[in-house]
This record gives structure tokens, sequence and C-alpha cells, in this order.
């Protein structure tokens, strides 16, 4: 019988992260690179793409009040993340923290939830890549046939799961290509270049924002929380409900500064600064963006891949769009990175831990990458990105992250019980309310979420208690060797 609740010895795993630093990871990340960090990994999808179907389909202009309920749960759970990064500073993530303190099988399901997180939203990503580079094109005069760039299933309330005609989404698998092929030859994570990235996305943002205040139409305003239709989750609030839960999705990516806690100057006291810095700074360029957006364009008309871009054609400045969208596709590509570099880390771990197979953390000989589980993720992650929409990505990801969110909510209220003496350089402050607050708020979110999400994520969730129970459970190597 597998034993659940096995551990992993927590202070040889934070010793021997200590000594894979020697001659190892550089500890040069000071805080602000942290901050840049996370903004890196959260600016993307949910800002550029699914604030258009938010405005058009659920909430309006109320889409800023769907921001600040979605930054209350990530702040919440941005604070629970915090303490648990700098009390165990090591790479990897809530899965390496979590098999330490609470146990395996928890440690699995982290772990089997953050593929949708990290893999899913990277398809999802891509998606909104695909719709600006094709918007992009079209301005040069180049147009790539929609049946080649849009995917062949659909899902509304109304039709239910569908097929739509089109084929395949080209220019989305284009793009994970791309990237996996750069992640396996080796992409040193340089803070410089995502500095870059970081500093064009929000130039973009802020040109957004400072060129469309002045052309904003308050009158577009009216009704700011528009009547429901008579179905759940369509305008009214419920809508703004649905609304936060779907762009959530745009605050994900945060908790990716946890992955550099071994390249931090001074992780204990900068981590928490990295997460919660730049969930501030996402937060009010959000808010901003919701306002202005819905001032420019009546919502209805939001219903666009490339929102952003249209607000921007709203105001006649027609030589600012290719910009915006330039900066749109170059900001999409580094969260694609991102998420495809963490993805293969974490199957890496469990594939250490012998909870995967080990081909899963095999490292290239030559590329010193972990090229094996870098082209899997990549194969499935272009495989979902062909052929599934936006909608249905990213309202699984969404999902699947709330509930590894309220998780590590959930770690925080168990650890302050079982390790009781435990040094944290951060706390969360008003323990228990703050964490018992992020799993309310997080599950809340999830209850608007539709039916279909729920049932894909249902389905992953028995997938991956298969494999465990398959698989995992007998080649445990911490049950081994408990088993000695
Ligand atoms: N927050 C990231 C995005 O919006 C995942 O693309």
């Amino acid at each position: 019988m597998a034993n659940l609740t096995a551990r992993k010895n927590l202070t040889e795993l934070i010793n021997s992260a200590n000594a894979s630093h020697e001659g190892g990871l550089k500890r040069s990340l000071g805080a602000i690179n942290l901050i840049m960090l996370g903004v890196g990994a959260i600016i993307g999808a949910g800002i550029f793409v699914l604030t258009g179907e938010v405005a058009s389909q659920y909430a309006g202009p109320a889409i800023t009040i769907s921001f600040v309920i979605a930054a209350f749960a990530c702040a919440c759970a941005g604070l629970c993340y915090a303490e648990l990064a700098s009390m165990i500073p090591v790479a990897g993530s809530v899965y390496t923290y979590s098999y330490a303190t609470v146990g395996e099988f928890f440690a699995w399901i982290i772990g089997w939830d953050l593929i949708i997180e990290y893999l899913f939203a990277a398809s999802t990503v891509s998606v909104g890549w695909s719709g600006y580079i094709v918007s992009f094109l079209k301005n040069l005069g180049i147009v790539i046939p929609p049946a080649l760039t849009s995917a062949p299933f659909a899902y509304d309330d109304a039709l239910g799961f569908h097929t739509t005609g089109a084929l395949i989404n080209f220019p989305a698998m284009a793009i994970i290509a791309i990237v996996t092929v750069i992640l396996v030859i080796g992409v040193q994570e340089s803070a410089r270049f995502n500095n870059i990235i970081v500093a064009i996305k929000t130039t973009v943002i802020l040109m957004f924002l400072i060129a469309g205040v002045s052309y904003v139409n308050p009158g577009n305003w009216v009704p700011f929380i528009p009547e429901n239709t008579g179905e759940f989750g369509h305008f009214g609030w419920t809508g703004v409900f649905r609304g936060a839960a779907v762009i959530f999705f745009a605050y994900i990516g945060f908790d990716a500064v946890s992955t550099a806690a071994q390249e931090a100057k001074n992780p204990q006291r900068d981590l928490p600064i990295g997460i919660l810095g730049s969930l501030v700074i996402c937060t009010i360029l959000y808010i901003a963006v919701g306002l202005v957006l819905t001032g420019l364009v009546p919502y209805p008309k939001l219903a666009v891949p490339d929102p952003i871009a249209v607000g921007i054609d709203a105001t006649g400045l027609t030589w600012l769009s290719p910009i915006i969208k330039l900066g749109a596709i170059a900001g999409l590509s580094s969260v694609i990175l991102v998420m495809l570099l963490g993805q293969p880390r974490i199957f890496f771990s469990m594939a250490n831990d012998g909870l995967l197979p080990p081909a899963f953390s095999k490292v290239h000989p030559k590329f010193k990458t972990p090229y094996i589980s870098t082209i899997i993720t990549g194969g499935v992650a272009m495989a979902l990105a062909a052929v599934f929409p936006i909608g249905i990505l990213s309202k699984l990801v969404s999902l699947g992250t709330l509930l590894a969110f309220a998780m590590v909510c959930l770690a925080v209220i168990i650890l302050r019980r079982t390790h009781t003496t435990m040094e944290r350089p951060f706390r969360t402050p008003l323990s228990p309310y703050i964490p018992i607050a992020g799993i309310i708020a997080c599950f809340g979110c999830m209850g608007f979420v539709n039916i279909f999400a729920w049932e894909l994520l249902g389905v992953w969730m028995v997938i991956g208690i298969a494999v465990y129970f398959l698989y995992g459970a007998g080649h445990s190597k911490v049950q081994q060797q408990l088993k000695k």
C-alpha cells in the first residue's frame, strides 16, 4: 500500500540545494530583478487578449471590478507563496515544498495541477500570439487563410462543444516549436533579456494608456455593470464574478519568482518583494487598462483576438497600432518561453523523485538541458494549441491554477501546525485568516467557471491520480527509502 504522506527530508533538501550551489547557480538576482521576472511572466495573453472576451461577454466595463476580485485572490495566494518560498528557498516550486512538508500524494496532486498552469498556459498564450501575428501581418498586406489560423473546435454555453470549419492554428504551433528548439539548445535564463522584454511590454501598455485616456468616452461606461441577460455569468454580478475567474489568467505567473530562489541574492527578503511587488504593479496596470479600453470602445465590440489594438484604432492613432501589436507579440513570446521553461523543471523533479519515468529527467549530453521533457512538453503544448481555442484553454488554466493556489494557502495553514518551530523569514500576515480568505476567494472564483472547464479539469485529475497509483506510488524513491 502506498504511503500517501511520505515526505522528503527537509534539511537534506535545503542542504543539497546549497551544495549544488557551489559551482552551480549564481546568486545574482536582487529585489528589482525578481520583480521584473514576475512582471515578465505575468503580462501576456490575459491583458492583451482575454480582456476582449471578458468585457464583451461577461462583465462589460465592470471588467475593472473583475480585475480587483482576481487580484484579491492572487494577493492572498501570493502572501502564502511568499511564506513558503522564504521558508524553503530551494529552486523548484510548490511541488517540492509540499513534498517535504505535507507529503507525497498532496505534492503529486499539486504537481499534476501545475502542468495545467504551465503547459496549458503556454498553449493558451500561443493562441493569443497567433491572433496578434495574424493581425500584424494583415497590416502588412499578408493574409494567411483563416482556416489555418484558428481552432477546429470551439465551445459556447449555447452550442456546447462544436466544430468551426477551420483546420488548425498553424501560427500558434509554430511559435511553440520555435521556443521549444531554443529551450532544447539551451537558453540561459538571462535576467537582462527578460528586463528588455518587460520594458517593451510595460512601455506598450503605458503608451496605450497615455494615448487612449484623452479619447475615452465616459458614455461607454454606462451602464457600468450591464444587466444580466437572464443567463448565469452573462453580465450582472454573476458576469462580474465569471469575468474575475477568467481574467484571473492575467495574473498567473507571479509564482514563477519562487522558482528563482537559488539565484536570488537574499531570497528570504527578496522573494516576497518580488512576488508581491510584481502583483501590485500588474494590478494597477490592469485596472487602468480595463477602464481605458472599455472607455474607448463600446464593450460589445471587444469580441476580437486583439482588443488592445482595436482600442488604439478607436483613437484614430493608426500609426500606433502596429507598434502595440509588435510589443504584444514580443511580450507574449516571453511568457511562452517562461512557461515552457518551467514545466520541464517540474517534470524533471518528479522524475528525479521516481514519480515519473527516468526519461523525464534525462539531460542532453551536449546542451545540458532536460531535452526529453522539454520536447514532450513542447509537443503536447503544440497539439493543444493547434486544435483548441483560447476560450477553452484559458478557462481550464484559470480553473487549474485557482485550485493550485487554494492548495498553497492550505499548505500554509497545515505547516503552521505541523512545523511550528521552523524559521519563517516572511510570515503571511493575519494567518490563518488570509490563507482562509485565499481559499474562499479561489474556490469562489472557481464556482463561476463554466461546467465544460470543470469536466476537463475532472478528467485531468482522474488521469493524474491513475498515473500516481499505476506508476508513481510503486517507483517513488522516498517510499523505497522508507521501506529500507
Ligand atoms: N498571466 C499570463 C498571461 O496573461 C499567463 O499571459
